[in-house]
């Protein structure tokens, strides 16, 4: 059984969609065991409390430093003994000691099809602004593992969504959500608790 642990920022419809998953057998082998948020308002952790997941908040601004932050972040999360770590719109960098303790063990959704509009700076409505400002007709969604970079993790799933001619970018990023991160994230977790999912040279190989 894959015990995973969910980190969050906002909304938290991405761990919605994974609680759902699970809870319906879409999602198998797999159980959330907690869910950590940085911001103790995200409405996330009331989805969390609702399905009876153990959560908490762990924030930057309680710390005097960021040294002393990524200290006690990665002693929060340990306490968990987590096999795989979700970032399901988590907007705090994770530190480094995590990223190497938890190698090919941290997953992210990026709400673009990376390569494209993603690195510092893209992050929610953000990268759909800049795909309506750039004109690209396809936009999407990319699941990938995270390492020192940000958003150059091998890559597990993507899926492609059309623009439409009078989309602003919320009602993009909605169309996105839908058709593409509430999908890609649950079936990303999925193969990796069936064991589908290896690295081979910065790549991932998916065995169906
Ligand atoms: C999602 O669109 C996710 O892809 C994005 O934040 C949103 C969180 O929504 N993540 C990033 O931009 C990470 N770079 P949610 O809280 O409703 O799941």
């Amino acid at each position: 059984m894959l015990e995973v642990l969910v980190l969050v920022s906002g909304g938290g419809t991405n761990l919605q969609a994974i609680i759902d998953a699970v809870e319906t057998g879409m999602v198998t082998n797999t159980r959330i065991t907690g869910v950590i948020s940085n911001n103790k308002n995200a409405y996330a952790l009331e989805r969390a409390e609702k399905h009876g997941i153990a959560h908490r908040c762990i924030s930057p601004k309680e710390f005097a430093s960021r040294e002393e932050f990524n200290e006690k972040f990665l002693e929060a999360v340990d306490v968990w003994k987590p096999d795989l770590i979700v970032l399901a719109g988590f907007l705090v960098v994770i530190p480094p000691a995590m990223i190497e303790k938890y190698r090919n063990r941290i997953i992210n959704i990026h709400p673009s099809l990376i390569p494209s509009f993603c690195g510092t700076g893209f992050y929610g409505l953000k990268v759909h602004e800049a795909a309506l400002s750039r004109g690209v007709k396809v936009v999407g969604a990319t699941v990938h593992f995270v390492d020192e970079g940000t958003d150059t993790g091998p890559i597990i799933l993507q899926k492609a969504v059309d623009v439409e001619p009078q989309d602003t970018p919320e009602v993009l990023q909605k169309r996105v959500m839908e058709q593409a991160e509430w999908k890609i994230l649950p079936k990303a977790i999925d193969l990796i608790a069936n064991g589908k999912v290896s690295v081979q040279d910065g790549k991932t190989v998916i065995h169906l």
